[in-house]
């Protein structure tokens, strides 16, 4: 097992859903995957493995912000050799271009956080989904009639509680549309490991609006979004 991860080597599949909460991961794998069984139970960040249409998947809970996200994803990259990563997650709508229960898939994240900033010595990286997932799930997307998906820029904050909300503004004016919480440093360490890499996310609550979602709802549209996922991943 690596540090983190009570997985056996082998027991991981080369392709993982990563969502935040461990208890969607669970969902996800009693949901839609067959013969799903657990594989990690440590510090309650649950994994899975079982099989999608015949072929191997796994999902692993990430927890929330991008330092709990990467540990997870360098232990999947490093110890478990994880070709393909892609995020199922919620955002916060940042324009009324958005609405709530839209999907939004992240061409790109922009971040306040100092994480790549420390990794290229105060340089501005700019993380990008891989471009084969990308247009894999929005062309999934497109083709249901129960989802409306948006491609484009995010910012992935390291703070839910925003101290600064007005420092958003520019780069709302610059085309982002949404707020979460891992993107780009998910984004940056599949870059920096030469793997694949797409965050997907609903849209749970609207910054500007002040609308949320139902639970029930956030369960609809979370369903359609690893549908999405799976289809772009593995279809
Ligand atoms: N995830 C879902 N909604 C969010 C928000 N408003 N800010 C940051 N992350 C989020």
């Amino acid at each position: 097992m690596s540090t983190h991860i009570g997985a056996e080597p082998g027991q991981i599949a080369p392709t993982v859903l990563l969502p935040g909460d461990p208890l969607r991961a669970r969902w996800i794998a009693r949901t839609f995957l067959d013969d799903a069984e657990c594989h990690s139970e440590v510090r309650g960040m649950l994994g899975y493995t079982g099989t999608w249409r015949g072929q191997p998947v796994s999902v692993q809970g990430s927890g929330m912000g991008q330092p709990s996200m990467s540990i997870y994803v360098n232990e999947l990259l490093d110890d478990y050799d994880v070709q393909t990563v892609v995020r199922v997650g919620s955002c916060g709508a940042l324009t009324e271009r958005v609405a709530i229960r839209d999907l939004v898939i992240a061409s790109g994240a922009c971040t306040d956080s100092s994480m790549n900033r420390l990794r290229f010595g105060g340089l501005d990286y700019a993380p990008v989904a891989d471009f084969g997932l990308l247009r894999a799930a929005y062309d999934a997307a497109a083709a249901r009639e129960d989802v409306t998906a948006h491609v484009g820029l995010i910012l992935s904050g390291d703070t839910f509680y925003n101290p600064r909300p007005e420092l958003t503004a520019p780069l709302v004016e610059h085309g982002v549309l949404a707020v979460e919480m891992e993107a780009s440093a998910l984004y940056t360490l599949a870059a920096a490991k030469g793997r694949r890499a797409l965050a997907i996310c609903t849209v749970s609550d609207h910054v500007v609006t002040g609308e949320e979602t139902t639970s029930q709802e956030r369960e609809e549209t979370f369903g359609a979004m690893v549908e999405v996922a799976l289809e772009a991943a593995l279809g």
